[in-house]
């Protein structure tokens, strides 16, 4: 489905990435683990078309779209929730939501209907959409900003950290909406620090250091690693 192979980013002189290669096939759920600054929402970044690569490939389903214009990558099925939600606060739930589908605003139908899925999903965004998305808890926040993903009908989701400063009652709760999204056929890359969770939902994983992939396995095997149980789980 999407595959980096030699990625470099840079920020001025500082090389973020450096020669990333990963893999997400499809129907799976692969997660990317690495500390803050890492260069998880660099990949990020770069795949959705935010920043430009200085060097290597970005090809969904064989076809190259490292440097395409970001609108046009979302509509090939590459959405991007971001770090940190990105909501508007001051306009309502419903508004977020729609702004999601901004490349589908002549499919009006098709509109309907994926605010149709998204509110069976999240069934309390339902009951809040006329509220201020501002005025909803963190969780409920993150819900929003993942419902506004589903609008622009991802083939792969690139969930940058969705658990990041929720109560570990409610990381669970999204964690397990990033399962079932990913078990209803979306493809999933998802960024977490939240290492154990994260491990327990993704059938494959990667580590990133220092914008390299030090690591990469099989979810299980991973769980059990020594090196990562030490760095990333704490036990
Ligand atoms: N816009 C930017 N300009 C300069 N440096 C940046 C920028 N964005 C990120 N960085 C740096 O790139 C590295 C990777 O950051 P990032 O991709 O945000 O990591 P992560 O998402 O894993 O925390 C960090 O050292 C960060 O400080
Ligand atoms: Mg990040």
């Amino acid at each position: 489905m999407l595959q980096l192979e030699n990625l470099s980013v840079r920020y001025g002189s500082f090389r973020a990435l450096n020669d990333v290669s990963l893999h997400a096939d499809e129907g799976e759920l692969v997660v990317l683990l690495g500390a803050n600054g890492a260069g998880k929402s660099s990949i990020f970044l770069t795949v959705s078309g935010l920043n430009k690569p200085a060097g290597g490939a970005i090809r969904l389903k064989g076809k190259e779209i490292g440097g395409m214009k970001p609108s046009k990558i979302v509509r090939s099925g590459v959405v991007h929730c971001p770090e940190g939600r990105k909501l508007f606060p001051k306009m309502s739930v419903m508004k977020n939501l729609t702004l999601g589908a901004y490349v589908y605003s002549r499919d009006q139908v098709g509109v309907r209907r994926s605010l149709e899925e998204v509110f069976e999903l999240f069934p309390i965004l339902r009951d809040k959409r006329y509220e201020a998305a501002g005025s909803l808890s963190g969780g409920q926040q993150q819900m929003v900003a993942i419902g506004r993903a589903l609008m622009g009908r991802p083939k792969i989701l690139l969930l940058d950290e969705p658990s990041l400063g929720l109560a570990p009652l409610v990381v669970k709760q999204v964690l397990d909406v990033v399962k079932k999204i990913n078990e209803n056929g979306t493809t999933v890359l998802l960024a977490e620090q939240n290492a154990f969770a994260a491990l327990k939902i993704a059938h494959r994983a990667y580590v990133i250091e220092g914008g390299r992939i030090v690591m990469e396995g099989e979810s299980d095997t991973l769980l059990h690693d020594e090196n990562v149980r030490k760095a990333y789980i704490g036990a």
